[in-house]
């Protein structure tokens, strides 16, 4: 029998899949170029990269909307001996928690950006008001400080010459099983509707390690994810920090 996961305990095993050391490495490096100490994670889902930046000596705050996530990220911390702060809040009210003016960086990684209504397998349709993003990303602002740095992830696939990815990646060893992840990217550059199909499966002869998960977010190519951010921030550029073909290429917003 297939367990019913939460998208949370799925999306903690999909992380596994997709994040990888290379990647880490280059938020490590990026984020000791630019100065940042203090850093809030404000996407931090099941703990990816929080928890790897905490061990890199980062003084690491992390946040999400979805309990479930933090709650998973809370027992890798004390399975792993780690502490931080960590705030159940979401990204409009990010500054009601005395966090104003705060952090060095603030990052938004995993292309979460473009799930800023839509991280739930029940949502079927999508708010059509793509401004609404502007105060999300003026949550960000808020929690900066002065002279820092907000850094928004968005995967560098998604480009307007193409409605559809297929993604295969390699396979990879968790808790002594193989797994295997497939993603199919759909982009419908019309509606500015993105849906992501994924699924999962494992060398163990029990259903028990194979899943699925569909979900529906907003779409944006980089060009038009700058421009929401220059309505916000004094300067933004993007930069392509990872050399891996489907990991984020960063904007880098200056407060
Ligand atoms: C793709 S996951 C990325 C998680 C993690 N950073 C990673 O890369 O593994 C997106 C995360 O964004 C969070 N999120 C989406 N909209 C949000 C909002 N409005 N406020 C706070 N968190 C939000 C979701 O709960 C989810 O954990």
């Amino acid at each position: 029998m297939k367990r019913n996961l939460s998208l949370a305990a799925k999306w903690n095993i999909v992380s596994e899949l997709y994040h990888n050391d290379i990647e880490l490495e280059a938020y490590v490096n990026f984020l000791a170029d630019i100065g940042a100490k203090s850093i809030l994670d404000c996407a931090c889902g099941t703990g990816f990269p929080s928890l790897e930046l905490a061990k890199h000596g980062f003084k690491v705050t992390a946040s999400d909307n979805d309990f479930e996530s933090l709650n998973i990220l809370k027992s890798k911390m004390n399975n792993e001996k780690i502490s931080f702060p960590i705030y159940h809040i979401s990204w409009e009210n990010l500054d009601v928690n005395k966090l104003e003016n705060q952090f060095d960086a603030v990052i938004c990684l995993g292309s979460s950006i473009t799930y800023f209504d839509s991280w739930d397998e029940n949502v079927r349709m999508l708010s059509s008001n793509h401004h609404s993003i502007i105060k999300y990303l003026q949550g960000f602002k808020k929690v900066t400080k002065k002279g820092g740095h907000v850094l928004i992830g968005i995967c560098k696939l998604y480009k307007k010459s193409k409605d559809v990815d297929p993604i295969p990646f390699p396979p990879k060893r968790i808790d002594g099983l193989i797994y295997n992840m497939q993603w199919t990217l759909h982009y419908n550059w019309k509606s500015k509707e993105k849906t992501w199909n994924c699924l999962v499966a494992s060398n163990s002869n029990s259903q028990e390690y194979e899943f699925s998960v569909r979900l529906i977010s907003h779409l944006y190519d980089k060009s038009e994810l700058i421009a929401y951010c220059e309505a916000v921030f004094n300067r933004v550029y993007a930069i392509d920090i990872c050399p891996s073909p489907y990991h984020d290429i960063i904007l880098v917003c200056e407060t």
